[in-house]
């Protein structure tokens, strides 16, 4: 199931990535505050359990998150996104998914994959600025399952269409939440309009 998150806050920070003056400061700035403001959207079906609390007044009953979450940047342009989503769930663990395309073939090459021991019992929360071929994510989700992850979804800022496609067909359950959906693949496998690299330009290696 794929939620594009179509908001006036989102749609304009997606277009100061999208523009080429715009610069690495601000470029991650701007990735950071994009994945802050998803948040509550990719959280609002997480279960909650009540907890006993005491104001300065009386005894209420409030609530708290039942589950841990794990979140799970792929390397590198996901670290972007990574800031924003601990600056509003600081106790989150983090697992590190390290793949990179091959720019020939297209196809992901795993080289670093860590998890918290916990992952079983977690929401997991796999993030990645760009779906494009989807071979990537779809990578990810397999070694994040092989890892014991249950619940997974994935939070991205573009989506091309053919990213989407593979998503649904190969992670049926696994929820896709995205700020745009963009027309295409290039023939290079870049997304358009897109964003061009989004590690290149989140580390300043373009
Ligand atoms: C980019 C992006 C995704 C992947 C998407 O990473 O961050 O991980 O490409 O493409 P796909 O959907 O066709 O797999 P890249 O491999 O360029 O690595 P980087 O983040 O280190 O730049
Ligand atoms: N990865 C990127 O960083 N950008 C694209 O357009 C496609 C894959």
């Amino acid at each position: 199931m794929t939620h594009h998150l179509d908001h006036p806050l989102l749609a304009a920070k997606i277009t100061v990535l999208r523009d080429r003056n715009t610069g690495s400061a601000r470029f991650r700035h701007t990735v950071r505050e994009l994945a802050q403001l998803m948040v509550p959207a990719v959280t609002a079906d997480f279960a909650t359990e009540s907890v006993p609390c005491e104001t300065p007044l009386e005894t209420t009953t409030g609530q708290r998150l039942a589950r841990p979450i794990v979140l799970a940047p792929v390397l590198r342009a996901g670290l972007g996104m990574l800031e924003g989503f601990l600056s509003v769930l600081p106790d989150a663990s983090v697992a590190h998914v390290g793949l990179a395309r091959d720019e020939r073939t297209l196809e992901p090459a795993a080289y670093y994959f860590r998890v918290p021991p916990n992952i079983n019992q977690a929401e997991v929360i796999l993030v990645d600025p760009m779906l494009a071929t989807g071979g990537s994510a779809i990578e990810a989700i397999r070694q994040l399952r092989q890892a014991g992850a249950g619940s997974i979804r994935l939070v991205c800022l573009l989506a091309a269409p053919e990213g989407i496609a593979a998503l649904e067909a190969a992670c049926p359950d696994v929820p896709l939440f995205t700020a745009a959906i963009d027309r295409q693949l290039n023939n290079r496998g870049y997304i358009l309009p897109g964003l061009g690299d989004a590690g290149d330009r989140i580390f300043g290696t373009n």
